[in-house]
């Protein structure tokens, strides 16, 4: 017989449904659920891994913290927020959080304000607007990110912006030059993945997977990531003070507090995380900056010039499981 969810469960689905709203690299989505009384666990989906862009899972456990991020704002929204336990069983790394729910009803709690923002966030790639983002937010995204445990580097004046525009650009052709990246990134583009993975701008999902395979695109990528870089108002690296996957968790909540503040004073971001990525230009971005510690993300922030639809998402039952 089919089960039928009580009114309680669905409430607690609804949770469940902002917190796959969430950003996630490649758009792989690498979470599941489950719900064991008034708890919802949170699991890595480690089937769903990058291995060569992400051979440590550390952009996989950020992406679940976003997800853990939004679940926890939604909760605090429908006024069922109890507390939340991080990576509660050693033996159990998949288990990254145990999210403790009020039963059902009640107020909405503080830190509830940044609901409407989780279904209006998105990832920006075009160009922003020329305008600047003033110094006070600036300041508010700063502290947001230090409240989730990482801190926030802002990088607006145009001379330190080159010099990340640069490391950004050199990153992304050493990424483009390895065939077993491309293949990895053409894996995400496959024109039957409708509810994940992503588009490439400017290529037709038939042959994008096997233009992005098939070419070296370094070079024209490096170009048009210098140019996005340089003229975006903010770029801003977020990072962690270690880098433990506890550290990896928090970054992807502080992230995901901070795109959504971003995003309720009408900022949109996207990711430029290629010098990151590349193992070797990591400490080298690093060395750039002026906080201690682990830079997990680096992002452009501004004003977006047009309305863009939103990416696929996978439906609940994909990310559910019932036992
Ligand atoms: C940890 C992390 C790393 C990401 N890295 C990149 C990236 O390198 N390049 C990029 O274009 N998008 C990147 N993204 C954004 C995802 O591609 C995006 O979240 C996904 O396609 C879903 O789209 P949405 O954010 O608009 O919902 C990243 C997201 C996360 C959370």
């Amino acid at each position: 017989m089919a089960q039928v969810d009580t009114p309680a469960t669905q409430k607690t689905l609804a949770l469940i449904e902002h917190a796959i709203l969430a950003p996630s690299s490649h758009n792989s989505q690498p979470w599941r659920f489950r719900l064991v009384d008034n708890t919802i666990e949170l699991r890595a989906d480690r089937a769903r891994a990058l291995p060569v862009t992400d051979p440590y899972d550390r952009e996989l456990t950020i992406s679940c913290g976003c997800a853990l991020m939004n679940l926890m704002v939604a909760a605090r929204h429908f006024g069922r927020f109890k507390g939340v336990e991080l990576l509660p069983k050693r033996m159990e790394p998949d288990l990254l959080a145990r999210v403790q729910l009020e039963p059902v009803s009640g107020e909405a709690q503080s830190g509830s304000d940044l609901f409407d923002a989780i279904a209006q966030r998105r990832t920006y790639r075009k160009r922003f607007a020329a305008r600047p983002v003033p110094a006070t937010l600036q300041r508010r995204l700063m502290a947001v990110a230090e409240a989730g445990g990482a801190w926030l580097e802002c990088v607006a004046e145009a001379k330190a912006k080159h010099a990340l525009a640069e490391l950004i650009a050199e990153a992304d052709r050493m990424l483009w030059a390895d065939p077993s990246w491309r293949r990895e990134l053409a894996l995400w583009m496959h024109p039957s993945r409708s509810r994940d993975g992503m588009v490439m701008p400017g290529l037709p999902g038939p042959i994008a997977n096997a233009v992005v395979r098939s070419f070296d695109m370094g070079d024209g990528q490096a170009a048009r990531d210098r140019e996005l870089a340089d003229g975006s108002p903010l770029l801003v690296v977020l990072g962690t003070e270690r880098d433990t996957p506890k550290d990896w968790l928090a970054a992807g909540e502080a992230l995901q507090g901070v795109l959504l503040t971003a995003c309720k004073a009408g900022l949109q971001a996207s990711y430029l995380n290629q010098p990151i990525q590349v193992a070797a230009m990591r400490q080298r971005l690093h060395s750039t900056l002026v906080h201690a510690g682990a830079p997990q993300v680096l992002l452009r922030l501004g004003y977006p010039q047009e309305d863009i639809s939103p990416a696929s998402r996978r439906s609940l039952a994909e990310v559910l499981d019932r036992k």
